[in-house]
């Protein structure tokens, strides 16, 4: 098998249409049919080709094709948004009367979808810390069908132990969703440590430039099968434009996630130093909790982590007014460098006491490390957190 740099430049396959280097975007709402019995076998699954992009279209086929072979993955579904992957990733596998376990570190709007849109349609949930694997199981009941979690989760990247949990599961035929997007597949793999979906939101890392929102999940090819056939009904399909920015974005994945990981590294070390900051969230960290496990399902700690402020709100917000190279922005995973309030932005619809559990204080800020010269990163920072 190649490596990974290799296949990111080279899994969208040789043959193209019209011999095009790079795949076109094909925005066509529908396709022609040379023939009324054509037609109907197309629809009825008796002859492979395309129909209408609801369903399916060729630049979008060809990301999923990127995306699951990076993965290791047989087949993958691409969706408008990553909260539209986790929708459809969820409702195809659970219906009413079923139980979900999530794990309490999540983003706020995966949380909101599970606690209150699910339980609208009947299904329960559990909110459980997964990274405590003693307390995922005493939450399984006889109803449940999946765990779903994020490793690392946003904000604080709290690690949970995606083989352990895989093994769990799978002994009580339960399915677990893994949200891959702050590893992106170059650092971590879930479906290699036993995970059955890999899920991410494609607007951050996979694009990395910061102007795609996008979901997509990687599952073997029968689960696929549902969460496509989910989305055929609901119509949560990633746009044949965007697909073709993914594809685009992903051809330097690698050389990206490097990057983030370098960059990152040392600006942990730069803040490490600063009594100002109180606390440090970042599995690179050798002190940090996670990190054993990430050592061993990681192959880098990505680019996006946390940190507290000593003197808490007045502190953040300081810094947050102060900074003149780095973006006041929600999302993560650009090239550029971006930085954010959780408590008060991505994170301000978690409850109260899942916010204090997690960590997320008033004075805790998320960057999003991106590929500048770090050195001007930190002076940035260095700048905006003199005191006056
Ligand atoms: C970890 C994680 N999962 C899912 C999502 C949702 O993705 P999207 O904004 O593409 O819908 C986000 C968005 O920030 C995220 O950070």
């Amino acid at each position: 098998m190649h490596g990974f740099t290799t296949r990111q430049l080279h899994a969208d396959g040789k043959t193209k249409p019209m011999n095009a280097h790079a795949m076109p975007i094909f925005l066509t709402s529908t396709f022609a049919f040379d023939s009324p019995e054509t037609g109907a076998d197309l629809f009825l699954g008796r002859r492979a080709g395309h129909v209408y992009s609801r369903m399916g279209n060729p630049t979008v086929e060809t990301v999923e094709q990127v995306v699951a072979d990076l993965e290791n993955g047989e087949a993958a579904v691409a969706f408008g948004s990553g909260m539209a992957a986790i929708q459809a990733s969820l409702l195809s596998v659970v219906k009413a009367g079923d139980h979900v376990i999530c794990g309490e570190a999540l983003y706020s709007p995966s949380l909101h979808l599970i606690t209150q849109r699910l339980a609208d349609l009947g299904i329960a949930s559990s909110v459980v810390n997964t990274s405590d694997v003693q307390a995922v199981e005493d939450a399984i009941r006889d109803d449940t069908r999946i765990i779903f979690y994020e490793t690392p989760a946003n904000p604080t990247c709290k690690i949970s132990d995606i083989r352990a949990l895989a093994e769990l599961a799978r002994s009580k035929e339960i399915l677990t969703l893994v949200d891959n997007t702050f590893s992106s597949p170059y650092f971590q793999r879930p479906l290699d440590l036993g995970a059955d979906i890999s899920l991410h939101s494609a607007t951050k890392y996979l694009n990395g430039h910061g102007d795609v929102i996008g979901g997509i999940v990687v599952a073997r090819s029968e689960l696929a099968a549902k969460i496509r056939t989910y989305r055929r009904d609901t119509g949560g399909i990633l746009s044949p434009f965007e697909a073709y920015l993914l594809l685009r974005g992903i051809r330097t994945l690698s050389l990206r996630m490097q990057r983030h990981h370098d960059n990152a590294m040392k600006l942990f070390e730069f803040l490490a130093g600063l009594p100002k900051v109180s606390k440090i969230y970042y599995p690179g960290d050798p002190t940090f909790p996670g990190h054993p496990v990430a050592i061993r399902q990681m192959t880098g700690f990505g680019g996006c982590f946390s940190f507290e402020l000593a003197d808490g709100l007045e502190a953040a917000k300081r810094l947050l007014k102060r900074l003149r190279l780095c973006t006041l922005a929600v999302s993560l995973g650009t090239v550029d460098t971006l930085i954010e309030h959780p408590a008060s932005m991505t994170h301000v619809a978690t409850p109260a006491d899942i916010m204090e559990r997690q960590g997320i204080t008033s004075g805790l800020v998320r960057i999003s490390v991106g590929c500048e010269d770090i050195e001007d990163v930190i002076a940035d920072l260095e700048n905006a957190l003199k005191t006056d």
